[in-house]
């Protein structure tokens, strides 16, 4: 995940990479056979718990890379090993990093086929909610779809239009797009809506509200709509975005951004919560579960842009 957070002090336990020394790209050795039992047996628990609840609710692709990368139950995957595999697919490697990197260095990564995933497992403090992406986001999450070509083209060509995004700054607009595909996406699927996004399938708790809840809209993806739609960084979407394909959705983002860009220059950012005009709605939410927390607009802003 891409969330804004603090970042881990020195020396401290939730993250044992903090201090690890890094090379010039933010990469850090991942010392494998240093983990110790307690967390292979994290990763073991927490993948058990997901993968009993995928299947139906992940999409296929995810679900046949998953089994075609041998990832499993058995331990925290090594990253080189994985990487091997990988790379024969699709060419993407998946490179260890110590937590969140700076927005140059991920998308350089990202444009060279290359995954930035955090290397430490998360404390049991934090089994289910974390604050930055550690190896089970992003290995069991991130690293599948890396593993399908339309997709693996994708997130190449996003890394390649970051530079861009910064240049012109407008890297607000560039990230929602990664945040309502990569990380929070739905997809269609002939049985019904299906998970792709990362955010989603590595957690228990949104994998069932992102498919199965009446509070959050399910709006068909627009390439333009979803780079003006803010978006909730500490709690379930109250939007999903659905596309009909990774197929589709590259070709919809493999374009000029120029123009683009100049029109999402002068339009105003949309709510996360809101409906517009042409909207293609899948299901209009009852926001029930985030007025329960006191998170829900007022019922007459619900389909007002702001
Ligand atoms: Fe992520």
């Amino acid at each position: 995940m891409r969330r804004a957070s603090r970042e881990a002090e020195p020396g401290n336990p939730r993250n044992r990479y903090a201090s690890a020394w890094r090379n010039k790209d933010w990469t850090i050795d991942q010392n494998w056979p240093s983990y110790s039992a307690q967390e292979h047996d994290r990763w073991r628990r927490l993948f058990e718990r997901q993968a009993k609840l995928l299947p139906g609710r992940a999409c296929e692709a995810f679900l046949e890379a998953k089994a075609m990368l041998g990832l499993s139950a058995a331990g925290i995957p090594d990253f080189a090993d994985l990487s091997d595999r990988l790379s024969a697919l699709t060419g993407w490697r998946v490179a260890p990093v110590a937590g969140l990197i700076p927005d140059d260095a991920f998308f350089d990564h990202l444009a060279n086929r290359r995954f930035p995933a955090g290397a430490f497992i998360r404390p049991e403090a934090e089994l289910d909610y974390l604050e930055e992406p550690d190896v089970f986001h992003d290995m069991f999450g991130h690293a599948p779809l890396l593993a399908n070509p339309v997709y693996a083209q994708f997130l190449e060509a996003y890394g390649k239009g970051g530079r861009r995004a910064l240049e012109r700054g407008q890297l607000h607009n560039l990230a929602r797009l990664y945040w309502y595909t990569v990380e929070f996406g739905l997809i269609a699927s002939p049985e019904g809506l299906r998970i792709f996004g990362a955010g989603i399938l590595s957690s228990p708790a949104e994998t069932i509200f992102s498919l199965e809840d009446s509070s959050p809209n399910r709006i068909g993806f627009d390439l333009e709509r979803v780079m003006r739609t803010k978006y909730m960084i500490d709690d379930f979407q109250q939007t999903y975005f659905v596309i009909d394909s990774f197929e589709k959705l590259l070709q919809d983002c493999y374009q000029d951004f120029g123009t683009l860009y100049d029109r999402l220059h002068a339009a105003p950012d949309i709510a996360a919560h809101a409906l517009i005009e042409d909207d293609r709605i899948i299901t209009k939410g009852d926001f029930r579960y985030f007025r329960a927390k006191g998170k829900a607009p007022a019922s007459d802003a619900l389909n007002a842009a702001g």
